[in-house]
């Protein structure tokens, strides 16, 4: 897990004088109209509206900037888009580097709605994806075409959770063209388990939803950029009306603070689960990046600092739809619920052949009922307890 230099930055980051005022927190500044003093300063912000200057409402207020500042300095970028959601981050972020006649390639472990934007949207429009099998490494340079434009990585893969060998991708693709934008929803780390611009990824997304929001009660969406894609990044994200109100920026910055501990306590109690997990009969394999069974373990082990809360495992046998309401309805401490990256655990099943038709790349390789978890921060005797009961549910 992280040092405490990550935990340090996390409690600090963007907590500007300029921006709190006084205050440990920044400062909630909602605004439509910015007031300008004289015609200079209208003249100097018009200049520097890019630049967190304070000039519209839709470039960002001084609660936008502080935690702009603060994600850029987590990742290590150039400047952070904000938008009203991970969705929102991931389709304005493709869309700001494609074309008519363009190429994306995209992971075939992405999550859905991802799949779905490049299907109906990028399809629309003349832009085609290929999608590519995350595990396939260096052999990506095989499908890179010179209408590439965008290589879309997430990892670990949604529910499958196969980590990809992020480095020989990068140097793949980099060879094969230097002009593609690499992107990847980094959303299972954080943007800070993997550090996605040191490995020289152009876009880091997250939905911020997740773990930096920390408690399932807003949305938002970042996309920390280099300095090779920050400008067109954000003027073309500005262009097509992506904004945030300075609420849910500032619920955003305040989860920060304690993202570090939060993270730390979803790795340990994820971790424990799922080595327990591993040891069921009932249990065919544990889709947790840091145990040595899951694909791309050793991707993890080298390139990840941590893990989160959210993994899967697959059960030996498939189960009927009136088990699956058995086991599911029943449980004490998780809910059934899609969003994920809160204080609380949560619990859903995936049949092989709904997995099949999500996975563009290739079919699953098992044949078992999946079941998804997401490890929230109870006490883990509790929620082990509550998994035991549910295998006894399905005798
Ligand atoms: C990996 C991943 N990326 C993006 C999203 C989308 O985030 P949002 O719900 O904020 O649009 C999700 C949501 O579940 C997700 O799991």
């Amino acid at each position: 897990m992280s040092s405490d230099k990550l935990s340090t930055l996390l409690v600090n980051a963007g907590r500007k004088e300029k921006y709190c005022k006084g205050g440990v927190n920044s400062v909630i500044q909602r605004a439509s109209s910015l007031v300008f003093e004289s015609v200079e300063q209208k003249k100097f912000a018009t200049k520097h509206r890019g630049e967190r200057e304070l000039f519209y409402g839709r470039r960002g207020t001084l609660t936008h900037f502080s935690f702009q500042d603060a994600m850029t300095e987590l990742e290590g970028g150039a400047g952070c888009v904000l938008y009203p959601c991970g969705a929102a981050a991931i389709a304005n972020s493709i869309l700001s580097f494609v074309k008519t006649g363009d190429n994306v390639l995209m992971t075939g472990g992405a999550y859905e709605p991802t799949q779905a934007f490049c299907d109906t949207i990028l399809n629309d429009m003349g832009v085609s994806t290929t999608y590519y099998d995350p595990m396939m490494g260096a052999d990506i340079a095989k499908l890179m075409t010179p209408q590439t434009t965008v290589v879309f990585l997430e990892a670990p893969s949604s529910i499958t959770m196969e980590v990809p060998d992020i480095p020989a991708i990068v140097n793949a693709v980099r060879a094969a063209n230097p002009t593609a934008i690499i992107m990847i929803d980094n959303t299972w780390a954080a943007g800070v388990l993997f550090k996605a611009l040191e490995h020289d990824i152009d876009i880091s997304i997250q939905a911020g939803t997740k773990y930096i929001v920390g408690h399932s009660d807003a949305m938002i969406g970042t996309a920390v950029a280099n300095a090779k894609c920050w400008e067109r990044l954000r003027e073309r994200s500005y262009l097509m009306g992506q904004m945030v109100d300075a609420d849910t920026a500032y619920m955003a910055a305040r989860g920060l603070r304690t993202m570090g501990v939060r993270l730390k306590q979803h790795h340990e109690n994820g971790l424990a689960v799922a080595k327990w997990l591993s040891q069921r009969p009932e249990v065919e394999r544990v889709n947790h990046p840091a145990l040595p069974e899951a694909k791309g373990h050793e991707n993890y082990q080298r390139d990840f600092s941590g893990s989160c809360g959210l993994f899967s495992f697959v059960l030996k046998e498939k189960l009927t739809q009136a088990q699956i309401a058995h086991y599911l309805d029943n449980f004490s401490h998780f809910s059934m619920a899609y969003s994920w990256g809160g204080y609380e655990s949560l619990i859903l099943t995936n049949q092989p052949e709904e997995l099949n038709a999500i996975r563009p790349a290739g079919p699953v390789d098992f044949t078992g009922t999946l079941v998804r978890v997401h490890i929230g921060l109870e006490d883990v005797d509790d929620l082990i307890e509550d998994l035991k009961a549910g295998f006894e549910r399905l005798r």
